[in-house]
C-alpha cells in the first residue's frame, strides 16, 4: 500500500519527528511504501511529490521545520481543487493520506475524508496548544521552554535597570503560552486572549512590583485585548487563513504602562523564535508517538479519525471534534495563577 504525508499550516518543531514515526513503523511493520506531498495541500493539488523512505527521514529527529515544506493552501478555494487532489491521489497511486497540521489544515482533511471519500488521518499540530481533543499538541512543549529561557534572561536585564519589560509572545486566540512560561518564568502579570484585561489593574500590579524593590515582567499573549478598548493597534488585517491579525499589543502596552506609571518599560516580541529549531524531547516523545499512531489507523482503515493524547494514552477521534472549536484557557486555571501577579 501507498501512503501519502503531508504537513500544513505554520510549521512547528516536531513536525519532523511524526514523518519519520511514520516511515519507521509504515515500512518495518507494514511494508508500505511512502510519498512525501511538498507543502501542506498544496502538494496534493499540483501533484507536487517528494521521496519518503527510510534514508528520507534518517537522521531529522531532531530537526526544526519540516522536510516535506509547509503552506496555507486550502484546496476549498480552489476551482477543482477537490478533483485535482483526487486524480493526483489516483496517479501516485496514494490509498490513503496522513495529513499533519492545524485548525485550518485539519479543517479541510476532515471534509475530505467525510465528505468527499478522501481517506486522510489526522496529526494535530500548533504551538499554541489550542485544539480540541487533544491534551496537547507537540509543538507547544518546546515554544514554552522557549519563552520562558526569554523571560528567565529579562528578569536580569530589567532589574538592573529597573524597568518594566513587557514580553509578547504567541497566542493569537488562546493565551497557553503565556499562562505556561508567564508561571514557570516567574512574571507579574500575565495576558491572554481569553480574559479582557484592564490596564489601571496592570499598571497597578507594576507598581507594587517596583514597591517590593523588584522590576515587573509582564507577558502578554498577542491576541490579548485591554478591556477599556482604548487600544489602537498598529494594523489590523486578514492574515493568510483568513483570520483577522492584530500586532503590536506589547509595543502598545508597554508605552501605556510608561504613560500612566512613569516607569521606563520596554517590549520584547518573541515571535517565529518560539517555533524554530530543535523540539524539546517531550515533543519529539509526543510527535513520534501520534506518527506511530496514525500509521496503525491507516492499517486500520480507520479513517477521517485523528490521534490524540488524553492523559498518557494516545487515543483516536474524529478530526472533525478536533476542528470544531478552539480549547481555550479556562477561567479558573487563570485566576489560579493571579497570586503571583504585582
Ligand atoms: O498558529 C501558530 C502561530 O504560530 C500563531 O501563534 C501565530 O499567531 C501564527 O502562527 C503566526 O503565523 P505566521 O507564521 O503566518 O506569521
Amino acid at each position: 500500500m501507498r501512503v501519502g504525508v503531508l504537513t500544513g499550516g505554520g510549521d512547528c518543531p516536531g513536525l519532523n519527528a511524526v514523518i519519520r514515526g511514520i516511515v519507521r513503523k509504515g515500512v518495518q511493520e507494514y511494508g508500505y511504501d511512502f510519498v512525501g506531498f511538498r507543502d501542506g495541500w498544496r502538494g496534493p493539488l499540483d501533484g507536487d511529490v517528494t521521496r519518503l523512505d527510510i534514508p528520507a527521514v534518517r537522521g531529522i529527529l531532531p530537526r526544526g521545520g519540516t522536510i516535506l515544506g509547509s503552506s496555507r493552501t486550502n484546496p476549498f478555494q480552489h476551482e477543482g481543487g477537490i478533483t485535482r487532489i483526487k486524480e493526483n491521489l489516483a496517479k501516485q497511486e496514494v490509498e490513503a493520506l496522513v495529513v499533519i497540521g492545524g485548525e485550518d489544515t485539519l479543517g479541510v482533511a476532515a471534509r475530505l475524508s467525510d465528505d468527499y471519500g478522501v481517506p486522510c488521518v489526522g496529526v494535530p499540530k500548533t504551538i499554541d496548544n489550542d485544539l480540541s481533543a487533544t491534551d496537547y499538541t507537540f509543538g507547544f512543549d518546546t515554544a514554552v521552554g522557549i519563552a520562558t529561557e526569554a523571560i528567565d534572561r529579562l528578569h536580569t536585564t530589567a532589574e538592573s535597570h529597573m524597568r518594566v519589560l513587557v514580553v509578547e509572545v504567541m497566542g493569537r486566540h488562546t493565551g497557553w503560552i503565556a499562562l505556561h512560561s508567564g508561571l514557570a518564568g516567574g512574571a507579574n502579570v500575565i495576558l491572554i486572549p481569553e480574559q479582557r484585561f484592564d490596564v489601571d489593574q496592570v499598571c497597578a500590579w507594576v507598581t507594587s512590583r517596583f514597591k517590593a524593590s523588584y522590576a515587573p515582567i509582564v507577558v502578554v499573549a498577542e491576541g490579548a485585548v485591554p478591556k477599556d478598548g482604548d487600544m489602537v493597534l498598529k494594523d489590523e488585517t486578514l492574515d493568510s487563513y483568513g483570520h483577522v491579525r492584530l500586532s503590536g499589543v506589547g509595543e502598545w502596552l508597554a508605552k501605556e504602562i510608561e504613560r500612566r506609571t512613569g516607569k521606563e518599560a520596554r517590549t520584547t516580541v518573541l515571535g517565529h523564535v518560539q517555533r524554530g529549531g530543535t523540539p524539546s524531547a517531550f515533543d519529539r516523545w509526543l510527535a513520534t508517538r501520534f506518527g506511530l499512531h496514525a500509521v496503525d489507523c491507516v492499517r486500520d482503515g480507520d479513517f477521517g479519525t485523528m490521534v490524540a493524547l488524553r492523559g498518557t494514552h494516545i487515543v483516536r477521534v474524529p478530526i472533525a471534534e478536533a476542528t470544531a472549536r478552539l480549547k481555550t484557557v479556562d477561567p479558573a486555571l487563570y485566576e489560579e495563577v493571579e497570586v503571583f501577579f504585582g
